[in-house]
This record gives structure tokens, sequence and C-alpha cells, in this order.
């Protein structure tokens, strides 16, 4: 018995060595930034059949102002923090209005639920914005006219808990994704990085009177300081030195990158809501949409845009603006083929269509999905979970051999077991019938 056990965990242990090398070896290559070009030409091939728009929510409060902040208190501010302002709302309603001249032939005048859904982050800030949009989206008309005097009627918008949104929220717990990050943070490039600007953050630690120790954090603060800037408060002495300079604004928009920067983390923090549109274009032109809808639209933050122009390697580094917008939509051209364009609105200026790494402004669906095909979870739980292993789905070939050794030592504990109770039993059976009983 005592050998046998010793040879389990022998066996155990050679197995996770033989996996973590592995998972060592595949390592973490980075994301190029690719460089994202206009074309002029806006005149694209085929007819617009579908579209995805993801935007991020308007003019808001700071989320949570630094300790030490002059202006950390509610009543300088005209909403609670982290919320939705009037001029938020209005930027929306603002875009909303601009979307409905853009997708007007995708969609009839009344609101139809077969047309288009909306869902948003079950965030107020992105529920109001979906709201705000909508309100100039869909002003009703002719028959959706309800109300004489109110130019607005209500229009579905669909949410989910955080925790269990792993398509758009993309909070749900992943295991495997923090394996991976923490894996990225601890490697020679990313904490030659963190040297780098460990002035910045020794000196906002100095400051602020937060701890200020990944550049998610310098975000943070970078943030406050700006929607103060755009409030015309008056910043403290201190910031002058680092606010606005190329050191801070680099590292606040680096941070918008850390969470998609391997292959890796994109598909498991990207990757399901890739999947779910890149489907529904597939779905959309084989005619198996159903209901047959025409639009989407997702309500969400600035980390999604982030996240998403990242997981589809176009990502500039910068930080997404009030409303910044992505829409990702499908044409049909004579021939019945299926393209897809991407757009990124980031101002008030009119979109180009951005190049798509390795296919153009214009881009067949059957490549779209070959191109992206690695950053598409198969199934995204599963390999959330396959971190226990410190598996990826990059090890998927030994993924195999590992499932084989676990195999043989479930077999072999089993086998131990059956063993250790065969011998007991036998024992009692031989010194103490008395015990029989308790068997
Ligand atoms: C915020 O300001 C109000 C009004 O000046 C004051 O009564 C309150 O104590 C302040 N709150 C904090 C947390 O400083
Ligand atoms: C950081 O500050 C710069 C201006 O200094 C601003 O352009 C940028 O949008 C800010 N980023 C965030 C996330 O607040
Ligand atoms: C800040 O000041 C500018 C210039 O005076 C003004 O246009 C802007 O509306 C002010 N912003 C707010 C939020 O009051
Ligand atoms: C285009 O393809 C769809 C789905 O495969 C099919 O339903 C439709 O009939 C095709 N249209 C033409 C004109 O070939
Ligand atoms: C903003 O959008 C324009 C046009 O859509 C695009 O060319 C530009 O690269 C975008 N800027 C960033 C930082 O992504």
């Amino acid at each position: 018995m005592k050998s046998e056990n010793g040879f389990i965990n022998t066996l155990t242990q050679l197995c996770l060595i033989c996996v973590f090398c592995l998972a060592k070896l595949h390592g973490l290559e980075q994301n190029t930034y690719s460089n994202v070009e206009g074309n002029a030409d806006d005149s694209l091939p085929g007819k617009l059949k579908f579209a995805h728009v993801i935007f991020r929510h308007g003019d808001r409060m700071p989320v949570d102002p630094y300790p030490t902040d002059p202006w950390n208190n509610q009543t300088f501010w005209p909403a609670r923090w982290g919320q939705l302002t009037n001029r938020g709302k209005r930027q929306h309603y603002e875009l909303g209005k601009w979307l409905r001249k853009r997708y007007n032939a995708l969609l009839g005048a009344t609101y139809d639920r077969q047309q288009i859904f909306v869902q948003s982050t079950d965030v107020d800030r992105t529920l109001m914005s979906a709201q705000s949009n909508l309100a100039g989206f869909y002003e009703p008309e002719g028959s959706d006219i309800w109300n004489e005097d109110l130019k607005w009627q209500p229009i579905p918008v669909h949410t989910k808990p955080e925790k269990d949104d792993p398509v758009l929220a993309a909070k749900a717990p992943c295991s495997a994704f923090d394996y991976a990050l923490s894996a990225l943070q601890s490697s020679p490039e990313y904490q030659a990085k963190v040297e780098r600007y460990k002035y910045l953050f020794d000196y906002l630690s100095q400051h602020s009177g937060r701890m200020v120790e990944t550049f998610l954090d310098i975000n943070y603060i970078n943030n406050t300081l700006f929607i103060e800037t755009l409030y015309n408060k008056t910043l403290p002495e201190w910031t002058k030195k680092v606010y606005g300079s190329a050191d801070m604004t680099y590292a606040t928009n680096f941070a918008f990158s850390v969470n998609t920067m391997t292959r890796q983390l994109a598909r498991l923090k990207v990757g399901p809501l890739l999947k779910e549109i890149f489907n529904r274009f597939v779905d959309k032109s084989q005619g198996k949409l159903t209901p047959d809808r025409n639009m989407w639209i997702y309500s969400a933050h600035d980390t999604t845009i982030a996240n998403v122009l990242n997981g589809l390697n176009m990502f500039q580094l910068h930080s997404p603006p009030y409303t910044a917008c992505i829409m990702m939509e499908m044409r049909v051209d004579d021939y019945n083929n299926s393209l897809i364009s991407i757009f990124y609105k980031n101002s008030s200026a009119e979109p180009l269509p951005m190049n798509i790494p390795g296919c153009g402004v214009s881009c067949p669906l059957n490549t779209l999905l070959r191109l992206y095909s690695d950053y598409l979870p198969v199934d995204w739980e599963r390999e959330c979970k396959l971190s226990t292993m410190m598996l990826t789905y990059e090890e998927a070939n030994i993924g195999a051999a590992t499932g084989i050794l676990i195999f043989i030592i479930i077999i072999l504990l089993c086998a131990s077991y059956a063993l250790m109770i065969y011998y007991r039993r036998r024992n009692y059976h031989l010194y103490s019938s008395s015990y029989a009983q308790m068997a």
C-alpha cells in the first residue's frame, strides 16, 4: 500500500511538472498593435443587411475619487459617483439620432422586436445610456405615438447580473484567465515596464492617499483628474507634475490593453462576445437567424471597446472617449457573399471602415472566421476551469495526454482504495468479528 501511494504521488508530481513546463513554454506572445488605416473610400461592395453596434456610455461622474482629492465630496458634483450626467444623456441621444440615420434602411419607422435587440451591462450608466440613445433612435412615429406630450416611447433594454454575464460585462469568474494574467504580469517584459513607470506608481501612491500598484490604478486616477478637468475643478498642485504627461497618459492607455494582451487572454476575456457576434453573422448569412433581426445594440464600457478592438488586433492605444462606438456590419454582394466591415466612431467625425488585419476593409465572413478562430472559445466555461491543471486551449494537443494520465491516476487511486477496503475487511474478519457490523 505505501509504495503504491508513493508511486501515485510521484506520478502526480511528474504529471504536474510536465504540464507546468509545457504551459511555460507556450509563454506569452504579445499582440502587436496593428496600424489602423482609414480608407477614404466608404463605398463598400454589397448591400447592408445586418449591424452590431457596441458603444460606451456617455459623460459620467468620477467613479471613486482618490482619498486626498479635494473634490472627494458628493456635494461638489451634479450627480452621484459613477452616474450618467445630463450631458451624458444628451450625448447618447445625439448618437441615437446618428445611428437611426445610418441604419434607417435596416429598420421600420416603428419599433418591432423582430428587428432589433438591445442589451446593456447591469450598470446604471450603461442602462441609462442605452435608454437615452433609444430616445433618439426610436422617437415614436405613426402608430407608436402613445402620448401627444411625450416624444419618447419605451424600448426594452435587456441585461444580466455582471457575475452571470461572461459575454458583455465579461466579469464572470474565470480562473484560467486569472492565471494567465498573473503569468503575463510576472513576465520579464511586463516587469520591465513596471520598472520604467515605477516613479509614477511611487509618486501617485505618495500623493493620492492610496496604494497605486497597477496600470489600472493609474488609469483610475487619470480618469478622476480628467473628469475634474472637464468639470472645471482646479486640480491640486502635485498633479501638475504628472497629469497630462506623456508617461501618465501612456500608462493609463496601456491599462486598457492588458486584459487582452495575449491571444489566450483575449480569447477568455472578449472571445465570448466576438463569438456571439460572429455566430450571428453566420446564422444571418445562412438564413437561420431567428427571429431574423437586422440589428443588435450593446451598451457597455471603455474597457469593452478596448477589449473588442484589441481582441481583433485593431486597437491603437488610447482611452476610448464617451459614446465611442464600434460598428460591425455585414453586407451581401451580388454573388451572395457575406462581407464584414468594422467602423470605429471615436469622435463627431464620420467614421471610416477600418483595415481588418490580413483582410482589408471588406472582409469575407469565412476569411474573418478563419483569421480569428483562435480567439473564439469553443467552451468558455471549460477553458476557464482548465487552469487548475495550468492548462490552456493552446495545450489542447497535450490536453488529451494529460486526460489519459489523470484517468490512470484515478484508476490507481480507486484500485488502492479497493485494496485497502479488501485488506481491512480481511483483518476485521481475522481478528475481530465484532467489528463486522460497522462495515
Ligand atoms: C461633504 O460636504 C458637506 C457640506 O460641506 C459636509 O457636510 C460633509 O461632511 C462632507 N462630507 C465628507 C465625507 O467630507
Ligand atoms: C487620461 O488623461 C488624458 C489627458 O491627460 C485624457 O486624454 C485621457 O482620456 C484620460 N484617460 C482616462 C481613462 O481617463
Ligand atoms: C467649463 O468651462 C468651460 C469654459 O468656460 C465651459 O465651456 C464648460 O461648459 C465648463 N464645463 C462645465 C461642466 O461646467
Ligand atoms: C443566398 O444564401 C442564402 C443562405 O445560404 C440562401 O438562403 C439564399 O437563397 C441565397 N440567395 C441567392 C440569391 O442565391
Ligand atoms: C478614430 O476613428 C478614426 C476613423 O474611424 C480612425 O481612423 C482612428 O484610427 C481612430 N482612432 C483611434 C485612436 O482608434
